[in-house]
């Protein structure tokens, strides 16, 4: 993959932040890659990223995906650095969970996932839909990642299809998060099929269950791992997966 520009949101730990730690060891690193994160405290790895790398600029931008302000500012900040070319990729990443099932969830519990994990997501894309398309019209050809294209992160959990009696109980608990990550998966096959034609990609992935804060340390896959398969099934997509639900290996999983 030879992509010149990569916005990751929510990359100051977990899967963001190993996006980030990959993308700039890659044999072609990205010219830049725009690095999100809500509090200067929590920047240190991204830092330290950012100081050790030299072929890519990593520009530490502060967005939280819940501020229409910060997002605009944060469009702003990339239009100046990417020009012409535009974006390349937005790896649509930052999301939040919280356990509670049902009866305890609140109006609040369900609509704080909503605003983070569809809302956010989706304004996010919004913003940087003109930079994307910059990027689709200065390169020609089918659609990839290396031209424009959407990684919007999502969730196995939110697949209507596979949660059944065998689910065990206590991933009931997640309702929110899967309520929130269905409706993204909806909302961004809307998308795909609205910018169809455009050549920008947009694609649903889920990372597997990984060792982070929010994964926790029973999670199956090692961040490294889960970021090396998405990042090696990336190159690969192309027109015939737009608006399509992939696991980390480009698998269809049903909505
Ligand atoms: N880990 C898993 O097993 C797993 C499985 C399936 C899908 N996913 C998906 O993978 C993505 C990354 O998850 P993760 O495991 O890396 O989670 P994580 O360790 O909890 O990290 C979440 C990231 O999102 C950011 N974030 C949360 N709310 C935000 C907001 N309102 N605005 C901007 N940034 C915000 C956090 O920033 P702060 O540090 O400021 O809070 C942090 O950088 C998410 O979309 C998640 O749903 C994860």
């Amino acid at each position: 993959m030879e992509v010149e520009s990569v916005l990751v949101t929510g990359a100051n730990r977990g899967i963001g932040l190993e996006f980030v730690r990959q993308l700039v060891e890659l044999p072609k690193p990205p010219r830049f890659v725009f690095a999100t994160y809500r509090d200067w405290n929590t920047v240190e790895a991204l830092k330290k990223i950012r100081d050790a790398f030299k072929e890519t600029q990593v520009i530490l931008i502060k967005m939280d995906i819940r501020q229409a302000d910060q997002i605009e500012s944060a469009r702003k900040i990339i239009e100046d650095m990417v020009g012409d070319k535009g974006l390349n990729l937005l790896i649509n990443n930052a999301a939040a969970l919280r356990w509670v099932g049902f009866p305890e969830i609140t109006e609040e519990d369900l609509l704080f996932h909503f605003s983070t994990n569809t809302v956010g997501q989706v304004m996010v894309l919004k913003a940087m839909l003109p930079l994307l398309q910059r990027a689709a019209n200065y390169k020609s050809g089918g659609m990839n990642a290396s031209r424009a294209a959407a990684l919007n992160i999502s969730a196995k959990g939110g697949s209507i299809e596979q949660l059944t009696e065998q689910t065990p109980k206590e991933f009931l608990q997640i309702m929110g998060y899967r309520t929130s990550k269905a409706a993204l998966n909806m909302a961004m096959r809307v998308v795909a099929l609205t910018v169809k034609g455009t050549g920008i990609l947009v694609v649903n992935m889920c990372p597997g269950w990984v060792k982070t804060d929010m994964g926790t340390e029973r999670a199956y896959l090692e961040l490294t791992e889960s970021i090396s398969s998405m990042l090696k099934t990336l190159p690969q997509l192309n027109e015939s997966h737009h608006g399509t639900f992939l696991d980390r290996n480009g698998k269809t999983i049903p909505f």
